[in-house]
Formats: structure tokens, sequence, C-alpha cells
């Protein structure tokens, strides 16, 4: 088995409150992982130590068969780790396309090249359009592929892709959906918080749920969406 990312008993804490505890799980390369739970559940905080924004109280992640536990947030981009954000956070007064070209940075120093690199991911997302307007001017749910466009820009092999559905129109769901489908086919893996299940739980390889920061089920769509211990936790929240 090709393991792109373990995560091996990774807890977090702040002060009293436990975020996340316990929480193990692998990712294959190419692969789709969906991540669920109610609010609150730990799953940004999860995706935050991932990708270095927070270092982890307790536990390990490996990548690519190396150590990252702890790494910082530019360190795990230069190793092939993307993100989104849950709330989105593009530099509104740039141009959709300088937006890009700071992802596209991260591995060429070149302006031309960065420039090309940016046009020809915003052409992915389905942006090409709105290249030239201020980022500020896109809709929410343009907002949301600028931010895909700019995190594939870094070249990863992981994408973190925190709530990108949410508050997407129906039809602009079946886009996403389209859209992540489209990066697999790429060879990237992709690990998915998201609150909108027509939207994961068709892509999805694998699910993981968490609850109160643990992870209290995993397994195919079609397993966790039967599983009592899940549907409990949803009818909790
Ligand atoms: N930086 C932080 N400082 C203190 N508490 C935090 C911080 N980030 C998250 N939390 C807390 O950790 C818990 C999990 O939050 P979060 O990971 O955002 O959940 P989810 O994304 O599943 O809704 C919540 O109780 C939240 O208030
Ligand atoms: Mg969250």
């Amino acid at each position: 088995m090709n393991k792109l990312l373990v995560v091996d008993k990774l807890g977090k804490h702040f002060g009293g409150l436990v975020a996340n505890e316990d929480i193990s799980f692998h990712l294959e390369a190419g692969q789709i992982v969906g991540l669920i739970g109610p609010n609150g559940a730990g799953k940004t905080t999860l995706f935050n130590c991932i990708a270095g924004f927070y270092p982890p109280s307790e536990g390990t992640i490996r990548f690519l068969g190396n150590d990252i536990t702890g790494m910082p947030s530019p360190k795990m981009a230069h190793m092939g780790i993307a993100r989104t954000f849950q709330i989105v956070r593009c530099f509104g007064s740039m141009t959709v396309l300088e937006n890009v070209m700071v992802g596209a940075m991260l591995r060429n120093k070149s302006v031309s090249i960065a420039h090309e690199r940016a046009s020809d991911e915003l052409e992915f997302c389905g942006l090409s359009s709105r290249a030239s307007v201020p980022a500020s001017d896109l809709t929410v749910a343009e907002q949301r592929r600028l931010e895909v466009a700019r995190a594939l820009a870094t070249e990863p092999h992981l994408l973190l892709l925190d709530e990108m559905m949410a508050g997407l129109t129906p039809s602009e769901v079946q886009e996403a959906v389209g859209l992540v489908k489209t990066i697999q086919k790429r060879g990237i893996a992709c690990l998915i918080v998201e609150h909108v299940m027509e939207g994961i739980m068709p892509i999805a390889d694998h699910m993981i749920v968490l609850d109160y920061g643990r992870k209290i089920a995993e397994g195919t769509p079609a397993e966790i969406s039967c599983d009592p211990v899940v549907l409990a936790a949803y009818l909790g929240e």
C-alpha cells in the first residue's frame, strides 16, 4: 500500500480544551477521503495540524515517509501539502490572477513562469474570464474556486479542502464535485471536510467521522451512512 499521509494518535489541546484526541488514520496517494462530524468536532483543528498552522500536542504526522510533525506551514507547503480555508482568505485587493501567482511563486522564482502556471490553474478551475478582476469582486463560489486554484498552483500531492461547498447553490455544488474529480485525475489526493453530504458522499473513497475531537467511525460512504454511532452523533447536533 502506498501511504501518502499517516496520522498517528494525534492530539491537540488549547489549554484545557481537547480539540483533537487520539486520532489515527492514513490516506493513500490519489485518494479522496471525506472528513465529517458535527460542528466543533475538531475537523478544522486537524487540518491546521496537518498543514502546519498549529503544532500538535501529541502524536505524529508522516507524509511521503517523512516525519513532518510540528513543521511550520511554509515547509509543509514545500513538502506538497496545500489547503483552502473554511472562511475564504483571498487577497481582496489583488487580482484573481495575482492571488494564484502567490501560490505559483512557491516553486517558480521566475515571475513569467509563475504567471503561466497561475493562468493554467485558473483555466483548470474555470476562472480564466475573471483573471484580471480584484478577488473581492468574485462570488462566494468563485472565491472558493480561487482558493483551490491558488492551492493547486503550489503543485501539491495532498490538498486539504475545508468546507469548500458551504454556502453554494445545488448547481454550484455539482460544479465543485466535478472539480474535485478532475483534481483526483491529476493524481492529487484530497482530504475534504464537508457538511454538504451530497457533495462528499459520491466522490469519497473513504470517510472518517469525528465527534468531540475523537474518531468515532471510518469506512466507505455506504458503511458510515448506516453506522448507528454516526447517526447518533448527528442526531445529537
Ligand atoms: N485556536 C483555538 N483556540 C482555542 N480553541 C480552539 C481553537 N481552534 C479551535 N478551537 C476549539 O476546538 C474545538 C474544535 O474546533 P474546530 O476544529 O474548529 O471544529 P470543526 O471544524 O469540526 O467545527 C472547538 O471547541 C473550538 O472552539
Ligand atoms: Mg471547521
